[in-house]
């Protein structure tokens, strides 16, 4: 299955779809929030950082991380999807400081050691190569700058059955690392003092709950599938030189 490809296809029909819907109402900017956290709060972001914001989709995160780093800062916002950068564009207009760049998180478009804050708002999860992705994070980022991210993540053992088919159902949860497994990763790809924090664990329901309403009976999956995922705020820093 090409994954990236279906992930695409997925995110730039959301977006051509609020796209649209801005234009049919004559141009107000539609903000599609798809995050499952607040990265921007957890940065700490100051005057003058630079903030990378990797598949920063409508452009939310970008808008809140511009108010903050100004004035002298600057926000990358990166999302491979057309019609997300067009979206982000037309919701960040006249937003100084912004600059929306289309390309792929596994190959940042950015120079080494250029990057003061890496943020990211429930993207990661979604990447057939999440140990590129941290790399890249790391290579673009500043000796002693840090990742702020917010993700999705699952706790202990799932059953590959349930997680391939939780995955088909709801995207952004099939390729989730466990919460040590992504710990690991980071450390992997250099990064250090790693909080992973589990901020909320989702009820069996929350997951399921459309399969229950089309008269799916889920009894036999809650046992596996209940307080399995989780939302997570991730920091790690790269060592200072
Ligand atoms: C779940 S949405 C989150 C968007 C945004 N961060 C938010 O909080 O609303 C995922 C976004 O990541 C983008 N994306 C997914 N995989 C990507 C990749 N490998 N490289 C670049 N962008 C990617 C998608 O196009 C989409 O805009």
């Amino acid at each position: 299955m090409d994954v990236g490809g279906e992930v695409r296809r997925r995110y730039g029909a959301i977006a051509a779809r609020a796209l649209q819907r801005s234009r049919r109402e004559g141009g107000a900017a539609v903000q599609v929030s798809l995050g499952c956290g607040d990265p921007v709060s957890l940065a700490g972001l100051g005057p003058g950082n630079v903030v990378l914001d990797l598949g920063s989709g409508g452009g939310r995160d970008c808008l809140l991380a511009a108010r903050r780093v100004a004035p002298g800062g600057r926000v990358y916002g990166l999302d491979m999807t057309e019609e997300m950068i067009a979206l982000a564009a037309r919701n960040l207009k006249g937003t100084a400081g912004v600059e929306l760049v289309r390309g792929e998180i596994e190959r940042i478009p950015l120079r080494d050691g250029t990057v003061d804050v890496v943020i990211s708002n429930c993207v990661i999860n979604l990447s057939v190569d999440k140990g590129r992705v941290l790399a890249e994070a790391f290579r673009v980022l500043a000796p002693g700058g840090r990742l702020a991210a917010c993700d999705i993540v699952t706790r202990g053992d799932i059953p590959a059955g349930i997680r391939a088919g939780v995955g088909r159902w709801v995207g952004c949860l099939g390729g989730a690392l466990e919460e040590r497994e992504y710990a690991r990763a980071l450390a992997g790809a250099g990064f250090e003092r790693i909080q992973v924090e589990v901020t909320h664990l989702y009820r069996a329901r929350e997951v399921l709950g459309f399969l229950e309403e089309k008269g799916w009976d889920i009894g036999s999956m809650v046992p596996h599938v209940d307080r399995k995922w989780g939302s997570a705020s991730i920091m790690a820093v790269k060592p200072a030189l």
